[in-house]
This record gives structure tokens, sequence and C-alpha cells, in this order.
């Protein structure tokens, strides 16, 4: 490793099927106002929100709700949020949900006492807090983006077709606590469970495909790709095979927790450009990466020939005799195409809502990250889209 870095992750963790108790350790250290945070209904379907409701009472909280947040949060909402968070003046934000959820949370505990906009500070001018922020507690239900161990929060603006993360530099935006319980992720539909699946394996490749340095990061990432790989098709082919989905629940964590990214200069450019797609078309978060990944992904393999060999090899067991380095590399992003469809993903931005007049739009809308192994301009950007439709 050839960077200079410091790591430090403030979340502590509770993992597996008993976990919901310890709400009842975490509880007692806040004060008694909280602010109960969750999305459109699945909790109170498959009764964590009854459980969650309880220890609150037994633990004498005084309870206030911000209920409906949409996936992919609103700048609207956000307001909404703040407004009630104020007006109960919450000592804890407990988000019960996905990332839209948890993202959300931490973009209210960043906003209760901002006396500016927060779109225009945090995610215009992409300035960090100058204000008290308030703890964020997070009941993880829906697995992939690792927001119950990040600082990162993202947000829409729909009317300016904007989708916005900011990845707050200080660790104390991180939630203070986060239980992680497998089996709330059982609800999930399909659909929703290969998307977090697809986002977990993009966050790691996001940090992967960067620099040429031999970085431990780099081990550990394949360790988790792996991991990824056999746990999702466990899950594919039983959805409510528990093991399966508790791999993939603490891969999500480790792979956007800051960790496997220390001594990486990271790309990113995935995850730009599936979250302009998003703007444009309020897609599922994972589906927008699936569907521009491969176009990306081969657009720059060229400058990057040597990691995405190792991929091939060391990831996906690409046998390398007697083979060139470019076929190699290839074989790689075959076999994660191949497992891809398998999995029924979505692989291209036109099912997903978007159409060729909203390229320029889109491509407008999707910011250029210097890190990975080849810096875009407007015009590959643009090409790139097009092959994606
Ligand atoms: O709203 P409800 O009714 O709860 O339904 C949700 C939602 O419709 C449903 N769901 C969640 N848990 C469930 C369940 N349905 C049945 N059973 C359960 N146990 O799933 C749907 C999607 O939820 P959402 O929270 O939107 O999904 P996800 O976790 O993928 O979060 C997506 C958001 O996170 C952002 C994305 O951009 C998007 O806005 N991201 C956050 C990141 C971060 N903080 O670091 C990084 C990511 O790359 C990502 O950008
Ligand atoms: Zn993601």
């Amino acid at each position: 490793m050839l960077g200079n870095f410091s790591y430090c992750n403030l979340t502590k963790l509770y993992f597996g099927d008993e976990s919901l108790d310890y709400l009842n350790t975490e509880l007692p250290k806040y004060g008694k106002n909280v602010v109960l945070i969750y999305g459109g209904g699945s909790i109170k379907k498959n009764g964590i929100y009854d459980a969650v409701v309880k220890i609150l009472k037994d633990n004498d909280k005084n309870v206030a709700e911000i209920a409906g947040v949409m996936p992919n949060p609103t700048v609207d909402k956000l307001y909404e949020g703040v407004e009630i968070a104020r007006g109960h003046q919450a000592d804890l934000l407990l988000a019960v949900g996905g990332g839209s959820v948890c993202d959300y949370a931490k973009a209210v505990s960043v906003s209760v006492n901002c006396d500016e906009d927060p779109w225009e500070k945090y995610y215009l001018r992409f300035e960090e807090p100058d204000c008290e922020t308030l703890p964020v507690g997070c009941v993880l239900t829906m697995v992939g983006t690792g927001s119950e161990m990040n600082a990162g929060a993202v947000i829409t603006n729909p009317k300016t077709k904007q989708k916005i993360g900011h990845v707050f530099a200080d660790e104390k935006i991180m939630p203070k606590f986060a239980i992680l319980n497998p089996k709330y992720t059982l609800t999930l539909p399909h659909y929703q469970m290969v998307a977090g699946i697809y986002d977990i394996f993009n966050h790691i490749c996001e940090q992967y495909f960067s620099g040429e340095d031999d970085n431990t990061s780099d081990y550990i990432s394949e360790g988790l790709m792996r991991s990824v790989i056999h746990a999702s098709r466990s899950a594919n082919e039983n959805p409510q095979d528990y093991e399966a989905r508790s791999n993939l629940m603490w891969a999500a964590t480790w792979a956007l927790n800051t960790l496997v990214s220390r001594g990486k200069s990271t790309d990113w450019m995935v995850h730009m450009l599936g979250q302009s797609v998003g703007a444009y078309t309020d897609a599922t978060h994972g589906m927008t990466l699936a569907a521009v990944f491969l176009p990306y992904y081969r657009h720059i393999l060229p400058y990057g020939v040597q990691k995405f060999k190792r991929f091939a090899v060391n990831v996906w067991d690409v046998n390398p005799e007697g083979k060139t380095d470019e076929q190699i590399a290839g074989e790689g992003l075959a076999a994660m195409e191949s497992w891809m469809k398998e999995l029924g993903l979505i692989m291209n931005i036109s099912e997903l809502g978007a159409t060729e007049d909203m390229i320029e739009g889109i491509a407008d809308g999707t910011l250029i990250m210097p890190g990975g192994y080849k810096v875009l301009d407007r015009e590959e950007i643009v090409n790139i889209l097009k092959e994606c439709l």
C-alpha cells in the first residue's frame, strides 16, 4: 500500500436474529424524545414496526414519526422531516428501513440545526455541517447500500433532476449504532433483493478498479466479492436461505464502510452514471448500476487491463492458460455479465424508463470522478449512455 490515510468507524453493530434486543441497550444512552423514521409501510406488514414500537414504549420514550420516506428520498421530504424533528426536540433519530431511510435520517440529522437551506449547503456546495447534529440509530431491513455503517446520504431533487450523494467527512455523521437482523430481509421482493446484491458487488468494484500498487484492500475486496457471488446464488435459488442472506448482509456492510477504500483512489463512475439515470427515472438504485456497468467497464478496460485480468482470475476463476491479457480480462467481464443475467438484473436503461432524448440531460447530471483508470470526458459519457439504452 502506498497511500497515506486514516481509518475510523464509529458505528456499533449488533448482528444476528436476536439483534433487536440490543435496542434496549442503546436507547437508554439517549434522551426521551425519539423520532421514528420509516418508509412506505413494509415494516408494518412484516411486524418489525410493532416490535420496535414495543421496545420504545418499554424504554419510556416519547415518540414522533416520520413515515413514508420514499426510495430515493426527495429534498421536499427532507424539509418535512426537519420540521418534525425540530418540533419534537429530537434526541435520537431512529431509522427503520433500507438505505433510503438511513440516508434520510442522516440528512435530517445534519439539517435540524442548520440555518441555511440544506440542499444548497450540503448537496450543491458540498459543505460540511457547522451546527450541532443529531445521533442516528438504524434498524436495517434492506441490504445493499452500506448506509448502516457509513456517513453517506443521497438526496434527490426531482425538480432539477439531480440525485446527489454527500459522504460527510466527519465520522460522527455515521449511525451511532446499527441493528442487522438478516431475518428482516427475508420479506424483500426478489427485485429488491437482487438490486441490493448488485449494489454490494458494485461498491466493491468501484473501490477495487483503481490504483496499481499491491494493496491489502484489493485482497479483502476479492474475498468479499467471492462471498457475495456464492451467497447470491444460494439466495437466488432459495430466498429463505438465512445463511446466504446473513452473509449478504455482512458483506454489504463491509463493502461500503470505508475499509476497502483505504489506500485507494477509487472510481465511482458507475454510481455517477447510475445516479443521474436515477434522477431522470426514479428507478431502483441497484438496477441503475446494473444497467450502465457493462458499457462503462468495456470502455475503461484497455486502460486497466492488468486489474481486469486479476479480477477475472481471482474473482471469477477464469483459466488464464494460453490466453492474452485482454482475452482473460474480457472473459472476467463476460462471467460477471452471465452471473447478473442469472440473478435477473435489468441491464439496460431503456427498461428503467430512460429514453434517447434524456441522454444529454443525464450526461449533464453525471459528475466526473477522477480516481479510476480513465477520466471520462463528456463525449465519452454520452457515448456510454447511448450504449446503455
Ligand atoms: O418503503 P418500504 O415500504 O419500507 O419498502 C421498501 C422500498 O420500497 C422496500 N423494503 C425495504 N425493506 C423491506 C422492504 N420490503 C419488504 N421487506 C423488507 N424487509 O424496499 C424498497 C427499497 O428500499 P430502499 O431503502 O430505497 O433501498 P436501498 O437500501 O437500496 O436504498 C436506496 C437508496 O440509498 C442510496 C441510493 O441512491 C438510494 O437513494 N445509496 C446510499 C448509499 C450510502 N449511504 O452510502 C450508497 C449507495 O450507493 C446508494 O447510492
Ligand atoms: Zn450503491
